[in-house]
């Protein structure tokens, strides 16, 4: 009851009249939905009001995240928590800003920052837009994104690459080259979105279609599967890749790991494994293991 009642006063502050009573017939019909911590909720949307949220595996996004928060002077917050239930879900109104930033998944989103985009309400006036971390390219996928949530600009900034099941690393200097020149491309973007500009520079690659609606779907069918993980070597139970696991997948069970099946193959486990003990499939094997912070140490880039 005292809940309700904090929550009326702040919507009617913040919404008019016919939102707020809109709003609370709907959360009256989807009581867990919006509210899981209703107290938190309404300082948390006070406080932030610029937001960027961010979806990692490997810490490409995260990277980007943090770098364009800086230039924009927004907030960064990690979908993660949300997937995990450790953060309420943001109230965003009319005249905020709010981005997406996410590793490209086999030409498209992963799918929890689709999920994501969907439970949460976007008003139409609202500045919003999205950037992917890839390798090289996006295929359609943004295009395709857009049809889940309004986006009035998009970028796509290259970052070393991270999945090491089906191709190499990037060679050293190639990483470097990319963080490099993704430093120069944040800045730019920043300016674009710093002046709410409408623009849509995304690279789509070669044969974009194909990769996007035909390679995208073999890939979220066939391609993500728990029996493949497995350690060749020494455990120490560190749970580091249980930490870094940005979907909660993995549970140390008698201080070894054990993964469930809500994997979005990001690598996140397999790259940051201080032991570098953790395969999938055979194809790892023969594979080195990414890791940004290495990258930035060598360029002495924060
Ligand atoms: C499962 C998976 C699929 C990927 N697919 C693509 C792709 O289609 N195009 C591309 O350019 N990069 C692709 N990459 C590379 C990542 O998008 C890129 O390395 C990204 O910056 C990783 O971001 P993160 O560190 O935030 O996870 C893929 C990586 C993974 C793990
Ligand atoms: S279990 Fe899957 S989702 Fe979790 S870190 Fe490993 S590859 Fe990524
Ligand atoms: S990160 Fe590697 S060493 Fe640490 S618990 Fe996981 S598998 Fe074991």
């Amino acid at each position: 009851m005292n809940a309700n009642r904090e929550n009326t006063i702040f919507f009617c502050k913040t919404r008019n009249e016919e939102t707020h009573w809109l709003f609370l017939i709907y959360k009256h019909l989807k009581p867990n939905r919006l509210l899981s911590n209703e107290k938190d909720y309404s300082s948390y949307n006070q406080k932030y009001k610029n937001m960027i949220f961010y979806f990692t595996g490997n810490g490409n996004s995260k990277w980007v995240a943090a770098k364009m928060a800086n230039e924009t002077n927004d907030r960064i917050f990690n979908i993660s928590d949300f997937i995990k239930g450790n953060q309420p879900l943001p109230d965003i109104k009319s005249d905020d800003k709010v981005g997406i930033i996410f590793p490209t998944h086999s030409w498209y989103v992963p799918l929890p920052v689709v999920d994501f985009v969907k439970t949460i309400e976007v008003p139409r006036d609202a500045y919003t837009y999205a950037i992917c971390t890839c390798g090289d390219n996006m295929g359609k996928g943004m295009k395709l994104f857009a049809k889940q949530v309004k986006l009035d600009a998009a970028w796509s900034v290259r970052m070393p690459n991270t999945y090491i099941p089906m191709f190499n690393l990037d060679s050293d200097e190639v990483m470097r080259d990319k963080v490099n020149d993704a430093g120069t491309r944040i800045h730019q973007i920043a300016n674009a979105i710093n002046l709410h500009k409408k623009e849509w520079d995304v690279l789509e690659g070669m044969l974009p279609r194909i990769k996007t609606y035909i390679v995208y779907p073999l890939f979220a069918k066939y391609s993500i599967k728990a029996s493949k993980f497995h350690l060749e070597g020494e455990c120490t139970g560190c749970n580091t890749c249980g930490n870094i696991c940005p979907t909660g997948n993995i549970e140390m069970q008698k201080g070894r790991p054990t993964w469930a099946d809500k994997c979005v193959s990001c690598m996140g486990c397999v790259n940051a494994c201080p032991q570098h003990i953790i395969q999938y499939g055979k194809s790892t094997r023969k594979r080195g293991r990414y890791s940004l912070a290495k990258v930035l140490k060598e360029l002495s880039i924060k």
